[in-house]
């Protein structure tokens, strides 16, 4: 099999494609022949040594993959052989060859590539658990997802979009017509202009009952000063920690620096929430993770889940894939296909 390792913590030449014998599938377990896997930006994160929960170098990342399942082991069931599928992977989805534990599978629907069933997993389920299992969105409530134009945005645009909610997003300018016909109301450019001035001008000064955060930092601070009486903040990501010119650990550290404490009185006299999402750390309820994929698949029939894939790139050329990525490039998803 073909992966693409990172060799070694820096830029995007630290990956680098490896061969090694095919591995068999272990009891419980079921190998994929990979078509395509999906980019996050977590995998960046790891590649700069930044994502605490990255394997040891040099390691194998990628968290979800669609291709075709072509060995079952022992006591799985053997029809998923030649069956199209997609699922999470814990890391090593950047690879033309991939085990996955048979609960994981998911039976990829005839209407999606392979490229859009490897870009539905992590993106999707992120924005379902901040929109709806902890951040409570209902119709005619107000949400704002900071960078509405990446993987994660776009989903969480899809499902804010089907229940009803009015929805403001921060993106790079350049994206706002696309993010305005996917369904977003307002668009706000919070790269060049204050969103939090912007925000409480389109909402008269009252500010929003849920906010997305994968900014990090002191950026969440001024997300919670955005929340209107009732408000939620979910906190999923620090891609703060990429613009930084300081060395790897220090980067953290200014981020530790900038980063809020709610204090339970003051969430009290204010009547704010916060909380926080990180879906690779469910690992151990794959029953909920499975029912939230359930309505998500429903969702696909429905036409309301619409996974959307702005670029692929061949495997090998992983590290075109981050550049594109880290160059702010994407709008929704980027994929490595074999
Ligand atoms: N906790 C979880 O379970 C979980 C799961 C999935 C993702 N996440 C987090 O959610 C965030 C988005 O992930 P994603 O995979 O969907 O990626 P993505 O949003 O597609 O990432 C690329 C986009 O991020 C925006 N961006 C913001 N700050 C950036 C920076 N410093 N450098 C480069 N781009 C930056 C850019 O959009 P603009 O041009 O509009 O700024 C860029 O196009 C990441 O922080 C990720 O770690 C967390």
């Amino acid at each position: 099999m073909n992966q693409i390792f990172i060799t070694g913590h820096g830029g995007p030449e630290k990956l680098q494609l490896r061969e090694s014998p095919d591995p068999s599938p272990a009891g419980g377990e079921i190998r994929i022949r990979v078509k395509a896997s999906g980019v996050n930006f977590a995998d960046i994160l790891a590649r700069e040594g930044l994502y605490p929960d990255a394997p040891r170098i040099p390691c194998v990342v990628g968290y979800e993959v669609s291709g075709v399942a072509d060995a079952a082991g022992p006591g799985v069931d053997p029809s998923w052989v030649g069956r199209e599928v997609f699922a999470l992977t814990r890391f090593g989805g950047y690879s033309d060859v991939v085990i996955v534990p048979e609960k994981q599978l998911i039976p990829k629907p005839a209407l999606l590539s392979h490229e859009q069933a490897a870009a539905i997993p992590v993106n999707y389920l992120t924005a379902w658990q901040l929109l709806v299992v902890m951040g409570s969105l209902k119709r005619d409530e107000t949400v704002l997802i900071h960078n509405a134009g990446g993987g994660v945005g776009l989903a969480a645009i899809d499902i804010a979009r089907h229940i009803g909610a009015k929805i403001y997003g921060t993106a790079s300018s350049g994206k706002h017509a696309f993010l305005m016909q996917r369904g977003l109301h307002e668009a706000i450019d919070y790269r060049t202009k204050d969103w939090l001035v912007e925000l409480k001008l389109l909402t008269g000064g009252k500010g929003v009952a849920l906010i997305l955060d994968p900014l990090g930092g002191n950026h969440w601070k001024k997300s919670y000063a955005a929340l209107r009486a009732t408000g939620r903040l979910g906190m999923y990501g620090v891609s703060v920690a990429t613009t930084s010119k300081l060395p790897g650990p220090l980067r953290l550290l200014q981020i530790g620096l900038g980063t809020p404490f709610f204090h339970p009185l003051a969430l009290m006299s204010a009547n704010k929430s916060v909380f926080g999402v990180n879906l690779g750390h469910l690992r151990h309820e794959p029953e909920m993770i499975a029912s939230w994929m359930e309505t998500l698949m429903k969702g696909l029939a429905d036409g309301w889940v619409r996974p959307h894939v702005d670029k692929s790139f061949p495997l090998s050329r992983a590290g075109d894939a981050h550049t594109y990525m880290e160059e702010r490039k994407n709008i929704g998803k980027v994929v490595l296909t074999v």
